[in-house]
């Protein structure tokens, strides 16, 4: 999978579009998985970036992406939790945040705590981009047993604005996921797992985790796909 987040390609890249990213920038990923979003923003703006995640795997494959596309790119690809890395303040000019606010803090806190972390690392005229979750409609109480997470961690596509807008942010642009984009996401991760457990048909730890898959994927099909949104919000700090 490209993104580890319901985004197609051609979303990401007419976002990174809109982003006014200058050559001489300095651009921030937290929780950049794989680096996908990254290496893209660097290839379209040339700017200088570092690439934050907790998974070492991840961290590898972006160096690696970022080493076969942008091989002379100032891009740094740290391991480390985002509330251990010690950045400084006002440090960069876009801080990106693509479904990894929980970096930020469990349930209801992760999203107002990126707001306020993600602002206090941009410079003043800055921007944030977030992806984030958002309820199309009142979650079923079933799913919301069936995902773990509390009514109250997400808010709709309208909140997400105004929360950040109520902190002092301007926003400047906001683009949802569709069902498309949506259904490749949740079908990938099956097909993923599906390949992997007929290569190794006999090792436990991948039949459980298919099996949970397949839960959740009953439930997207049955409430998420109707319920969870994911969307795209462009911040500027004032
Ligand atoms: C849903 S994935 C999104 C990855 C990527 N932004 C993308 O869209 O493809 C969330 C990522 O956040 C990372 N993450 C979780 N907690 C973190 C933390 N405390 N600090 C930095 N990264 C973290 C995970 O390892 C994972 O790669």
């Amino acid at each position: 999978m490209l993104f580890n987040s319901p985004i197609s390609a051609q979303k990401a890249d007419q976002v990174i579009g809109l982003l006014g990213v200058l050559p001489t920038a300095c651009v921030l990923d937290v929780g950049c998985g794989s680096g996908e979003f990254l290496v893209r923003v660097v290839e379209k703006t040339g700017a200088k970036g570092l690439g934050l995640d907790i998974q070492p795997g991840l961290i590898a494959m972006a160096r690696k992406t970022a080493s076969g596309r942008v091989p002379h790119a100032a891009l740094e690809w740290r391991e480390s939790a985002i509330m251990e890395a010690m950045l400084e303040d006002n440090g960069f000019d876009l801080a990106i945040c693509m479904g990894s606010t929980h970096a930020f803090g469990a349930g209801d806190a992760a999203y107002p705590n990126a707001i306020r972390e993600l602002s206090r690392l941009v410079r003043p005229g800055g921007r944030l981009l977030i992806g984030e979750t958002y309820w199309k409609q009142p979650p079923a109480q079933e799913y919301l047993e069936m995902i773990g997470d509390p009514a109250g961690t997400y808010r709709d596509h309208a909140a997400n604005i105004s929360f950040a807008e109520e902190r002092g942010l301007r926003a400047l642009y906001a683009v949802t996921s569709n069902e498309d984009e949506w259904d490749h996401f949740e079908w990938s991760h099956q097909l993923e797992l599906d390949q992997k457990r007929r290569q190794n048909p006999d090792d436990p730890a991948l039949t459980e985790k298919l099996k949970r898959s397949r839960a959740w994927r009953d439930g997207y099909l049955r409430w998420g796909r109707t319920t969870m949104g994911f969307g795209m919000y462009l911040f500027q700090k004032q």
